[in-house]
């Protein structure tokens, strides 16, 4: 039987991978508060993707020294400081560590903030902490990339706070559909999403470890068993994604009666391996809903 591709949806609770074209003009200017691996990582796609040019592009980091570097590779230009940045951008993207977030939260509350929007993807500072320490009703969205964006294969996951309307959601998707995938959520899920995409590709790597160690157990060669490795686990992804079909039915699939998958999955069981992994995702989740609350 041939499967049938799914369809991503646009709307809330689906997830698309956006063409950028029709939303060109949503943002004139964006500021980046933190140029770290991630902020870098989302201006790399805006460029790449010429969604924007480094002209529409301001940034501001601690030090001076990170900014002349990057600044140099980008193209693009440093503000004065967080305050200037804030004026001179429609949309702002907060990309510092959360420890970092209430100062710099602090001094944008020193700014008018009408008619812009700001973007968060510091893990578990929510929107309402976010616009009290603001002090004034601001469009906001908080969102969760995750490390796959480095190769434009990631998952963002994003809500809306209680001042933020659809042309800000739009903004977001504007901001993160070129490294990837998009899905809007609940900002009750937020946490839950930090526990399972956003630390994710950290267990997805163990796996991929696990595996390539196995090979190497049976005699493989290393860089092959590292091929079979990550070509399975990405093309198991794309099966799943594409026909849209419940995973058990896929692994059902794959093991035959009396054959080898049924044995290798016996030691799974015996290992623990699905409950190792739902309990790492519930711990995870946890852990993030407590930073929120330090
Ligand atoms: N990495 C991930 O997998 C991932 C995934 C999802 C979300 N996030 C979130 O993304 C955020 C950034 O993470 P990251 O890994 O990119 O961090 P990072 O590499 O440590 O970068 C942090 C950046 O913030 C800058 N910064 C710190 N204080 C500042 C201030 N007061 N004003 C302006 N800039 C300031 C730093 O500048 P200097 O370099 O000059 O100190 C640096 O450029 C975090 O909140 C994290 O929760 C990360």
């Amino acid at each position: 039987m041939r499967p049938s591709p799914r369809r991503p949806k646009n709307r809330k609770g689906g997830f698309k991978r956006s063409s950028n074209s029709a939303d060109k003009r949503l943002v004139e200017s964006i500021g980046i508060i933190g140029l770290g691996r991630m902020g870098r990582c989302l201006v790399q796609g805006l460029l790449d993707s010429k969604t924007l040019k480094p002209s529409q592009i301001l940034f501001m980091t601690r030090h001076v020294e990170t900014a002349q570097r990057v600044a140099k590779e980008l193209g693009i230009h440093r503000a004065r400081d967080n305050a200037d940045l804030v004026k001179r951008c429609d949309l702002i993207l907060l990309a510092v560590k959360p420890q970092n977030g209430a100062d710099v939260l602090a001094e944008m509350a020193a700014c008018d903030l009408k008619g812009k929007t700001v973007i968060s993807i510091m893990a578990s500072f929510s929107t309402v902490q976010i616009q009290l320490l603001l002090n004034q009703p601001v469009a906001i969205v908080r969102a969760m990339p995750n490390t796959p964006a480095f190769v434009r294969a990631g998952i963002t996951a994003f809500c809306l706070g209680a001042h933020a309307k659809e042309k800000d959601a739009l903004r977001a998707v504007q901001l993160f559909s070129p490294v990837g995938a998009h899905v809007r959520v609940d900002e009750k899920q937020m946490d839950a999403v930090t526990g399972l995409s956003g630390c994710g590709p950290a267990y997805v790597y163990v796996v991929l470890e696990s595996l390539t160690d196995g090979g190497i157990k049976v005699g493989l060669p290393r860089d092959l068993a590292i091929q079979l490795a990550a070509h399975t686990v990405l093309g198991s992804a794309k099966m799943l994604l594409e026909t849209g079909r419940h995973p058990a039915a896929l692994k059902d699939e794959v093991t035959t009666p009396a054959g080898c998958t049924i044995d290798g999955l016996m030691e799974l069981e015996e290992g623990k391996l699905r409950v190792t992994l739902i309990k790492a995702i519930v711990q995870a989740t946890r852990r993030a809903n407590r930073l929120a609350r330090r």
